[in-house]
């Protein structure tokens, strides 16, 4: 068997025996319990090491494409030829093995987080090696339930610039946001409660309740935050027991709350009795300036995140309310979870105290501003209805001149651009003609391609 081992490759040669024998068992779609030829014999016939051929043998036995017998001879493992891609893979599109995505190569114009080109390693990496070399028990030991100590007194100096008074008796760690609404419903909302959430609004947090078998009474959301007579209608029917709100710039419409729309829905939700959750990950897109729920009411249990700005893979969020709600909450993250990675809290907690965070947001905030400019530019240009222009942060909500929706997704796969979905920003599935667009993206020539190819009075992408 020739494995055609390239040496002058910057991949390590085991790992290109990997892909070979990878790819041999996938696309020749080899017979389960196929005996691969032995070691010494793959060693002799590709020039190669007995070693190195094992230890790509024990790699595929680990990914589960190889069994071995007696450790030493190896065989295609039972339905791996037709499973296709390993669970593994699933999640990570784009890996050498992967199966073909027809929209893999596509330009997620509605994606929900930042081009990879946009995040920044430097500082990053310099505090994981500071962690890792100076603070053993970030590397080994539980973290505490509440989370570390030195994160929650930055986490509160950083509140204070959003005018949420939170003393570290006030703040939990969670691992990202998402974590944190997981931990909020399955702790402070009765089973077989109702609850107001926005829409459109976050997907996942739909899901979520859905998961836990919880009903949604939708409330619309206007460019100047949720639609409080419609919650006032709403209030006047049914007993929910909270409401979700994604404060500033909005997923999806990149809209802000507003001071007086804040104050009115406090004012609701005091006179019912509903617990108010604001949502806020992604507050450092936009800065300190805008209105905020927690700010305004102590009783908000108020949700953030470093996974838009920061690493969506670090998984370190936080959440502030009040110290009873908080230990409550501290509770369940110990049985759950035990507490969350006490290496990541450390190495964000050095990025806060050195500034490089505060640096890094700055000049996200500043990139994001023109791109901004240029994306709702393009799609006036282009005739698009856009939901209330938003004044900083990821995304625009808007509506192309053409709705057919088919259509506009045969555009879009000729321009090689991916398109947000038609129905997850309802939380009842509802379709919707608005899109997400994400401005991080917009200014792709393949965005731009697209952009041109909607407008009505403009000759159309062949
Ligand atoms: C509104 C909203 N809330 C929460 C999250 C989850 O954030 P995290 O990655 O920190 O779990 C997201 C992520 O897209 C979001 O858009």
């Amino acid at each position: 068997m020739e494995l055609r081992i390239d040496r002058q490759a910057l991949v390590p040669v085991v790992q290109q025996i990997v892909d070979a024998l990878a790819i041999w068992i996938r696309q020749d779609a080899v017979e389960p319990g196929t005996r691969l030829p032995s070691i010494r014999q793959l060693a002799r016939q590709n020039l190669l090491s007995q070693a190195s051929v094992h230890e790509a043998c024990q790699r595929l036995v680990a990914q589960g494409l190889l069994a071995s017998r007696h450790g030493s001879s190896f065989f295609v493992a039972p339905a791996v030829s037709d499973a296709g891609a390993t669970a593994e893979e699933a999640w990570l599109p784009g890996v050498s093995s992967a199966p073909a995505d027809p929209t893999h190569q596509a330009l997620k114009l509605g994606c929900g987080g930042l081009p990879e080109s946009w995040r920044e390693s430097d500082d990053l990496g310099y505090a994981i090696r500071q962690v890792s070399r100076t603070d053993m028990a970030g590397l080994f030991n539980y973290g505490p339930p509440l989370g570390l100590p030195a994160l929650r007194e930055q986490l509160s100096r950083r509140l204070k610039q959003f005018e949420i008074d939170a003393d570290e008796n006030r703040i939990l760690t969670t691992t990202g946001a998402l974590h944190g609404l997981d931990l909020i419903v399955r702790t402070l909302l009765p089973p077989g409660c109702c609850v107001v959430v926005e829409s459109p609004g976050y997907p996942k947090l739909f899901d979520l309740l859905r998961l836990h078998k919880i009903d949604m009474l939708e409330l619309p959301r206007t460019s100047r935050g949720p639609d409080v007579d419609a919650l006032q209608c709403l209030l006047a029917i049914h007993r929910p027991s909270a409401i979700f709100i994604n404060s500033t710039c909005h997923n999806p419409t990149g809209s802000n709350l507003i001071p007086a729309v804040a104050q009115r829905l406090l004012q609701l939700a005091r006179k019912h009795a509903m617990l108010v959750i604001e949502d806020d990950v992604y507050a450092d897109f936009q800065g300190a300036t805008r209105a905020r729920l927690a700010a305004l009411d102590a009783e908000v249990i108020y949700l953030g995140s470093f996974s838009k700005t920061l690493s969506s893979s670090l998984r370190v969020g936080f959440m502030a309310a009040a110290p009873s709600v908080i230990a409550r909450l501290g509770e369940v993250k110990a049985i759950t979870c035990m507490g969350g990675s006490r290496f990541a809290e450390s190495v964000l907690a050095k990025l806060l105290a050195n500034g490089a965070y505060r640096k890094l947001a700055q000049r996200q905030r500043q990139r994001l501003n023109a791109d901004m400019a240029v994306a709702l530019q393009l799609l006036e240009d282009a005739d698009w209805k856009v939901f209330g222009k938003p004044s900083g942060g990821l995304f625009i909500w808007a509506r192309p001149p053409l709705c057919d929706y088919a259509e506009l997704q045969r555009m879009a796969r000729r321009c090689g651009v991916q398109l947000s979905s038609r129905t997850r920003f309802s939380p009842s599935g509802a379709d919707t003609d608005w899109l997400r667009i994400n401005v991080a993206y917009a200014r792709d020539p393949k965005a731009q391609a697209f952009f041109r190819a909607t407008a009505l009075d403009r000759p159309q992408v062949s």
